[in-house]
């Protein structure tokens, strides 16, 4: 199978974590876990999300579809986390059987036509009363300055990763992003906080 992360699964946490950090933080200042729960990372990719989670002494659960970033996240996780290799869109596991589900900056590189089968999989798997928290670009507007420094990455890093991966990304952002894949796929968006200057959406969704 292609893995278009072959090359970059080494050096993916030295490019990216700085900024990802604060995204993640905040993340868990929207939904803070407790003891005991089930959560599943969708698009874990090197287990850094994962990682932030494990004080909270939860059990902990990740899949991916590249074989190159999940190689980095179980260096990492060890036997902290059940990490599996496989696409989101059939995920393998029970119904209702997480208290909650985060994926990060995932749904945007997948096919328009796979997002939705991928959301009704997290519905299918997330308790009645859980959470899903999606965390993806955000259609603006921008903040002058560090805003559009930040769009100016986002666009180099999307366009460096393919020629695929950039359509993918250009039809998230000009079908309307997270709120309204979250509205299509009956999730209601029960907090949502945009940050790095207009450029990042966290949306914490409960299905309806
Ligand atoms: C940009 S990376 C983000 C990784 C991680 N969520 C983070 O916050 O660092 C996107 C990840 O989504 C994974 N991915 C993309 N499509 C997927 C699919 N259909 N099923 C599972 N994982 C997928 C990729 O392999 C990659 O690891």
């Amino acid at each position: 199978m292609n893995d278009p992360y072959a090359n970059v699964a080494g050096k993916y946490d030295r490019i990216f974590e700085n900024m990802n950090k604060g995204l993640r933080v905040a993340g868990l200042r929207m939904f803070r876990p407790s003891k005991g729960m089930d959560i599943l990372d969708v698009g874990c990719g090197t287990g850094s999300h994962l990682e932030l989670y494990r004080r909270y002494e939860c059990n902990l659960f990740g899949i991916d579809i590249s074989p190159s970033m999940l190689a980095v996240a179980r260096a990492r996780l060890g036997g902290s986390a059940r990490l599996d290799l496989g696409d989101a869109a059939n995920l393998p596991y029970e119904d209702r059987r997480f208290d909650f589900i985060l994926s990060m900056l995932t749904l945007h590189e997948m096919m328009p036509g796979t997002r939705s089968k991928v959301l009704s999989e997290m519905k299918r798997v997330v308790k009645g009363q859980g959470h899903i928290l999606l965390i993806d670009f955000h259609t603006g507007p921008y903040q002058p300055g560090k805003g559009w420094m930040s769009k100016l990455v986002i666009l180099v890093s999307e366009f460096a990763a393919g020629w695929e991966n950039f359509k993918n990304y250009r039809h998230f952002m000009v079908s309307g992003g997270l709120p309204k894949l979250a509205a299509l796929n009956g999730l209601r968006v029960v907090k949502q906080s945009i940050l790095a200057g207009g450029t990042i959406t966290l949306c914490l969704t409960s299905p309806e």
